[in-house]
């Protein structure tokens, strides 16, 4: 019995899914152009697939499981459960338009054309800010839809900005933030929801991991109260003397967004010779 996962075959997630998968111990061959692969040492069978079919998929229960972007479940709403956000593939669902175009304002593109392959979130998005403009559904390379005279604007994902960059637009308005989720069908049962926790635990450990740091500190011995307080850890820090009487070191957790602000008030309170690791897995 194995789990069956959907993964993009190509595109913005593709690396980070497999990257994903490979933090949490799955090891697997993912050979070019293929649509199925089974990991080694975890019972899953990967199902390559085009981002925008993977609801689909899952919905059907062709595949029990997929990751995919959040900005396509909110285009089309399908009925499969999404179980954690995960943390990549961060991006923006932007409108844009050409760097020479004298457009600048959201207000300004009533009775304007706007290609997307997002209708449905742009419909909804400008209604609620009472704007009517054109939408124009095409379904790849939205980006060049302005240089081809087919539109005014763009509505289109956007991760680094290259795709913008290089197709001469700029970015005038975000409509909605996006990252990768993992879904699933509305019912897994017996060893297959079994496989599911087993793989969720991983993922839990691996995502806590990555936001985590372990960080080391040596610190006079009357100054252990202080710095605990500002490093609670996962229980409480280890605090264990140094060969220089009178002084410790205290090893800890730290979250990577106070990471900064904690450095500073460390250092206030006596901390020095402070090193900051990577976590590989965080187990709670
Ligand atoms: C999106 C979007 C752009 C690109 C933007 O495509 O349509 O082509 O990513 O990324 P950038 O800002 O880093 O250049 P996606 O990966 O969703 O592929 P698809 O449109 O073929 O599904
Ligand atoms: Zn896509």
């Amino acid at each position: 019995m194995k789990l069956k996962i959907a993964l993009q075959k190509q595109g913005r997630l593709a690396d980070g899914s497999a990257d994903l998968l490979r933090k949490c111990g799955i090891r697997f061959s993912n050979g070019f152009g293929k649509l199925r692969t089974e990991a080694i040492d975890f019972p899953l069978e990967i199902y390559f697939l085009r981002d925008d079919d993977i609801p689909d998929y899952v919905a059907d229960g062709v595949a029990d499981i997929g990751i995919v972007g959040d900005n396509i479940l909110a285009e089309d709403v399908k009925p499969v459960d999404v179980v954690e956000r995960l943390g990549f593939g961060k991006c923006r669902l932007s409108i844009a338009v050409p760097k020479t175009s004298h457009l600048n304002d959201l207000n300004e593109l009533t009775a304007r054309r706007i290609a997307t392959s997002y209708p449905q979130i742009l419909r909804e998005f400008l209604a609620s800010r009472s704007i009517a403009a054109e939408i124009h559904e095409i379904s790849g390379s939205v980006e060049i839809a302005p240089s081809i005279g087919l539109a005014d604007a763009v509505c289109d994902l956007v991760s680094s900005g290259s795709t913008l960059f290089s197709n001469g637009l700029r970015e005038i308005q975000t409509v909605m933030n996006s990252e990768a989720v993992l879904i699933a069908h509305r019912r897994i049962d017996g060893e297959r929801s079994h496989i599911l926790e087993k793989l969720l635990f991983r993922i839990r450990s691996v995502r806590a991991a990555s936001q985590n740091k372990y960080i080391l500190l040596n610190a006079p011995a009357e100054k252990v109260d202080e710095i605990t307080a500002i490093l609670p850890g996962m229980k409480s820090p280890t605090v264990v003397p140094l060969a220089n009487s009178g002084w410790v070191s205290i090893h800890s957790v730290i979250s990577e967004q106070d990471f900064w602000n904690g450095v500073d008030i460390l250092k206030r309170a006596g901390a020095e010779g402070i090193l900051v690791l990577s976590i590989d897995q965080m187990i709670r």
